[in-house]
């Protein structure tokens, strides 16, 4: 009987482990099809063409907004990043900027400039994303307007930040960083488990 017991314990193991691993791949594809069809949108809403289509067929394919906005982290951890390579995360990154200890530098900021733009266009395609219904019904049942204001703030905060580094202003910058971090962090502390 203990050897029995012992095969069978191995046995709920090793079905464990494959679990894990079929569904740690199916995340990952998932999240590799998300950026694809995220960077996409930004190509489009770049050239101002029609991005309903678009919208919409991401918003059936995708049930959920993580694998979406996974494009924001590191790209050693499946996102786009920020930074040489990628190394950086765009949500830490953007928050650190808006903190009173960051100095925005004439430097800085030609080197980090065609990342933020990059930075501010993903958050306008992934507003665009969050605002439709599937998700505010998804993650905000109990309070709709709430989220979508959230998802208003993403968007404003995302155009101030592409005109701010446009113009190279530093004080604009943070101003606009700052309203950008501002959006991802309410919205995920009311709504994200
Ligand atoms: C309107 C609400 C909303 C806004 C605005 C928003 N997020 Fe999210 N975000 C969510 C929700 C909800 C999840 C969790 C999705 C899930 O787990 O299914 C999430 C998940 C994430 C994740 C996935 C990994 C994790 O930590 O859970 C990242 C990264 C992320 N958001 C970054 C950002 C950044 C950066 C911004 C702002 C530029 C932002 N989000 C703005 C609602 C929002």
């Amino acid at each position: 009987m203990k050897r029995r017991a012992a095969i069978t314990f191995t046995a709920a193991l090793l079905g464990l482990g494959f679990w894990s691993l079929t569904a740690l791949s199916a995340d990952d594809d998932e999240k590799k099809a998300a950026q694809e069809a995220v960077l996409k949108l930004v190509e489009a809403m770049n050239k101002g063409g029609d991005v309903k289509g678009q919208i919409a067929a991401i918003t059936q394919k995708f049930d959920e907004l993580e694998p979406i906005m996974w494009v924001y982290k590191p790209k050693k951890k499946g996102g786009i990043g920020m930074g040489p390579n990628g190394v950086d995360d765009i949500e830490l990154t953007i928050g650190k900027m808006g903190g009173p200890k960051y100095k925005m530098t004439p430097k800085k900021i030609a080197d980090l400039k065609d990342d933020l733009i990059r930075a501010g266009e993903l958050s306008k395609a992934i507003a665009a994303i969050a605002e439709q219904d599937k998700y505010a019904q998804n993650y905000a049942k109990k309070d709709l307007a709430k989220w979508k204001n959230y998802t208003k703030d993403m968007k404003k905060g995302a155009d101030e930040l592409i005109q701010a580094v446009k113009s190279e202003n530093a004080d604009k910058i943070k101003k606009a960083a700052t309203n950008l971090s501002k959006s991802c962090t309410d919205c995920h502390s009311d709504f994200r488990e």
